[in-house]
């Protein structure tokens, strides 16, 4: 039997995922709570844990995972920046869904760009208060403008092609540029320096952690949209608040936040928010925030299941091989001490 401690658990995880209970001997034991130091112990007598986006996968945890004979760390989601994978080695395994539905993430970064530039969500709320003013809701067109792009990976390259559906200049970065693939690559700073709208879509690490900063909002052009539905990390929010105070940044789009991990996916209304930053933001008339939705879309629960489910089956059935074990890319494939289909971990 296969015992699987599911944390932070949301109805929808539970209507995708119960399909699949005892199905090949798996069996989930859902927990509400989120995977952290204080929660870990509740994984006892399993042999998996399944983890999302704001679970902590740290050393301590990982140690803790290791000692009860937790085998597997099964991320059901893409990226892994709150997994300690270097820890990991050796002792669990950790894979993840790489792709689940890019196209959900892709579109959810246009609707947030489109109902900013043309103010959407200002007409939503002014005619349903029979306000018919129009005062104040101008915006712009995206054909013809530059939209920066910085990580051209499985979402980036989508969120390109349908930014050329609307005759956009598309310019990008990205650390390992795409071959042959028609896209014009620019260094980052040149992506600053040209763009009107910047959306990012590579991961956080150490090195893209804060990359809008103070310093990079400096090189942008007056009124640049920035769209974040990548990570939180990747913006410096006190950076871009006091560039959107300047009027430097025209407009932010952030489906992700920094601080989001006790924020994010729960229903907060009718309590004071203990987060200064993100309130200053979201009371700014050119700032949308959504809570780290962009995932979310049936295509994407439907394959993210399918895809939990089988990873944690090919790690016990086949000798905890996976194809989508982590690869955390340390640059030193000859010296790497994991070496299966050219993955470093
Ligand atoms: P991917 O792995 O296909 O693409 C990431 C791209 O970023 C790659 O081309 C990679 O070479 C590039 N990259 C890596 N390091 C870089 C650096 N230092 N500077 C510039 N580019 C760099 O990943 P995918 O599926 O496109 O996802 C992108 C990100 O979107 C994920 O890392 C995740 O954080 C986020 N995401 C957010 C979701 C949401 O619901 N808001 C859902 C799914 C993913």
């Amino acid at each position: 039997m296969i015992k699987v401690a599911f944390y932070d658990t949301r109805e929808y995880d539970r209507a995708s995922f119960e399909p699949f209970e005892g199905k090949n001997d798996i069996h989930f034991r859902f927990l509400e709570t989120k995977l952290n130091e204080d929660t870990v112990e509740l994984a006892r007598g399993c042999s998996a844990v399944c983890v999302f986006v704001n679970d902590t996968v740290n050393a301590a945890v990982i140690d803790h995972l290791h000692e009860m004979g937790v085998r597997l760390v099964a991320l059901r989601c893409a990226g892994y920046n709150n997994v300690d994978v270097h820890s990991a080695f050796g002792k669990v395994h950790v894979v993840h869904v790489p792709a689940y539905s890019p196209y959900a993430v892709a579109e959810h970064a246009i609707a947030l760009l489109l109902t900013s530039v043309r103010r959407v969500h200002k007409a939503y709320n002014r005619t349903r208060d029979f306000n018919f003013s129009l005062n104040g809701l101008t915006g712009f067109d995206f054909h013809g403008k530059t939209v920066g792009v910085v990580g051209t990976g499985k979402i980036g390259r989508i969120f390109i092609d349908i930014c050329r559906g609307f005759g956009m200049h598309v310019i990008a970065y990205d650390m390992f540029p795409a071959k042959d693939s028609g896209i014009e690559y620019v260094s980052l700073d040149e992506l600053f320096t040209r763009s009107d709208i910047i959306s990012l879509h590579c991961p956080l690490t150490d090195d893209t952690r804060h990359m809008i900063s103070k310093d990079s909002i400096e090189k942008m052009k007056k009124g640049v949209v920035i769209v974040n539905t990548s990570r939180g990390g990747l913006i410096d929010a006190e950076a871009l608040l006091e560039g959107l105070k300047e009027r430097k940044v025209g407009a932010a789009c952030l489906d992700v936040y920094e601080e989001e991990a006790d924020i994010f996916f729960e229903d907060r209304s009718g309590h004071i928010l203990n987060d200064d930053l993100l309130s200053l933001l979201i009371s700014m008339p050119n700032v949308i925030v959504t809570s780290h939705q962009a995932f979310l879309t049936q295509e994407a629960l439907h394959n993210i299941a399918n895809t939990t489910v089988e990873n944690i089956l090919s790690c016990f059935n086949n000798d905890g091989i996976c194809d989508n074990e982590l690869c955390y890319r340390c640059g030193h494939m000859d010296q790497c001490r994991k070496k299966r289909k050219e993955r470093c971990f």
